[in-house]
């Protein structure tokens, strides 16, 4: 049977990694989280000094991109691929608020940009594979089968931010969390290069009134009949 490739996009925190990882799972396909690619990045910048609040040092960190090595490598127990960087796993560390508070600056940087979106190329070359991010239908993957853009309201995706980072056992402040959601939404979609919009080929999902069982029927529903239009 022909595999087909799937670029979700969206908004953060709408739960495209989610849908994406149980899609993957389903399907029998490679889950690509694009977005921990860049936090690991982030992670790397924040642990050697290269950005704090109010400071960020492009130049060295564009300097050092060969020295950066992430890969994803699958966990059984837990039934997905965890992120490492430079052969540590950061899958924890890179989910805190302050990665994410420095990780859109970071996304913002086209040398950082093109090293990652190579590699993303080249997990998907062989098709079979269900990648979720920002720019995965319009740059990464601009002819992929079927393309879908995630949204919900940021107040909806900043309380399932907030529960999440609860669940992990963060202190954390929800008028924190849907600042975050905000300042990402602006950034993301206001960046030069690459910036989150919907491709033209898309199917917009409003996830904002649905469960999580709700929107992966609908998602695997779209997934299955366009795998059948493949074959
Ligand atoms: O999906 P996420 O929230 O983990 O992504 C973290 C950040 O990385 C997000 O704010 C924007 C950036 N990103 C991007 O620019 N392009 C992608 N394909 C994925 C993520």
């Amino acid at each position: 049977m022909n595999k087909i490739t799937i670029a979700i996009d969206g908004f953060s925190s709408t739960g495209k990694s989610t849908v994406a990882k149980r899609l993957a799972k389903t399907l029998g396909y490679i889950y690509v989280d694009s977005g921990a690619m860049y936090r690991a990045v982030t992670l790397y910048a924040m642990q050697n000094g290269f950005i704090e609040t109010d400071y960020f040092n492009k130049d060295r960190l564009i300097a050092q991109l060969d020295c950066i090595q992430i890969g994803f490598v699958f966990n059984e127990a837990l039934g997905f691929a965890e992120v490492y960087l430079n052969g540590d796993n950061v899958e924890k560390q890179i989910r805190t608020l302050e990665v994410s508070q420095f990780v859109s600056q970071i996304a913002t940087v086209s040398e950082i940009r093109e090293q990652l979106v190579l590699q993303q190329q080249n997990f998907g070359k062989d098709k079979g594979v269900v990648m979720d991010g920002r720019d995965i239908g319009t740059v990464v993957f601009p002819d992929a089968e079927l393309k879908l853009f995630m949204t919900a309201t940021a107040e909806q995706r900043a309380q399932r931010r907030y529960d999440e980072l609860v669940e992990r056992g963060d202190e954390v402040d929800y008028e924190d969390v849907l600042k975050n959601v905000q300042s990402r939404d602006h950034i993301d979609s206001t960046r030069e290069d690459s910036p989150l919009t919907m491709a033209d080929d898309a199917i917009k999902i409003d996830n904002s009134n649905l469960n999580l069982e709700e929107q992966f029927e609908l998602v695997y529903k779209l997934a299955k009949d366009k795998i059948s239009e493949c074959n």
